[in-house]
């Protein structure tokens, strides 16, 4: 296209002239950044044609989300997620084979190290839901178990906190757990089954919902991050089949291919195994990964 005098602005013009003026950027996938942020930018204002009042609540609103963000918080990201564009960036990120574990959201409630854990381990320390095992495989896409892989659990209790919210009442690193699979690539360990729970909401993100007639909640989920050497990892849930809000979370991150039901099993030489009384709940999600 040839270049517009930076003069000759008009509502026309307007996406061309600024497009123009990262003509000089000498990192080419900063300049494709930069000219396509400008084209869809200078579309949209176009398009909704915005008073300078609304422009403004738009720069305040934006101000907003910046001032809510602080060394545990990050409203952007929030916003990110309620927009659906973090499930975009993670679509576009992890495409996998089929057959591979499909990822989703990382969520905020990872800023914590989960501890490493003995295979078998119950990690609801506050005991604060039903409880239920959760087992499964790591596995290859080709079907290969793969031992020594690391299965990173966390998740809400079962009235649907983070112990990272309720430090004052749940015990530390509750609900978390580092996997280590066994020879056989299996993983099992005890925990509750967690419960569906609202996004951070006291903030300008909560307030964009509400204003929008939309819920903050997310459906019932167990975090996993599955990782093994010479594989992708993944980061991924588990979710909670028959949980409340599945068809409507609202960072977009459930896929159904990620939703299992909680089972109730009667074998006793199963729950020996696993440490429970029988008969007990059971969640079985395999894990596999990319190469
Ligand atoms: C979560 O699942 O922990 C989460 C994900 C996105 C936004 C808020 C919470
Ligand atoms: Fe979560």
């Amino acid at each position: 296209m040839t270049a517009v005098r930076s003069t000759d602005f008009t509502e026309e013009t307007s996406a061309q002239v600024v497009a123009d003026s990262f003509g000089a950027t000498t990192d080419p996938r900063l300049r494709r950044l930069m000219v396509s942020l400008v084209q869809h930018l200078h579309a949209f204002v176009r398009d909704v044609e915005p008073t300078e009042a609304e422009w403004q609540h738009a720069v305040d609103f934006l101000t907003d989300v910046g001032h809510a963000c602080d060394a545990t918080r990050q409203e952007f990201v929030l916003l990110s997620d309620v927009l659906g564009v973090s499930m975009l960036v993670d679509a576009i990120n992890h495409r996998k084979p089929a057959g591979a574990t499909e990822s989703t959201v990382l969520g905020p409630f990872h800023m914590v190290e989960s501890p490493p854990r003995e295979l078998g381990a119950d990690i609801a320390l506050d005991r604060n839901g039903p409880p239920c095992v959760l087992a499964g495989h790591v596995r290859a896409a080709d079907g290969t178990a793969l031992p020594g892989a690391q299965v990173d659990v966390w998740q809400a209790n079962g009235a649907g906190f983070y112990d990272v919210q309720q430090p004052d009442i749940q015990p530390e690193r509750n609900l978390r757990g580092l996997f280590t699979a066994d020879e056989q690539g299996r993983y099992w360990l005890r925990t509750v089954v967690p419960r569906h729970y609202p996004i951070p909401s006291d903030g300008p993100v909560g307030r964009l919902l509400a204003a929008t007639g939309r819920h903050p909640y997310r459906p019932a989920h167990i975090h996993v991050i599955g990782s093994a050497a010479g594989h992708a990892p993944v980061t991924t849930h588990v979710f909670v089949a028959g949980s409340p809000y599945l068809g409507s979370d609202t960072v977009f991150g459930v896929k159904g291919s990620l939703v299992r039901p909680v089972t109730t099993v009667d074998d006793p030489e199963r729950a020996a195994r696993y440490g429970v009384e029988n008969p007990f709940r059971l969640i079985e999600f395999d894990v596999v990964l990319a190469s």
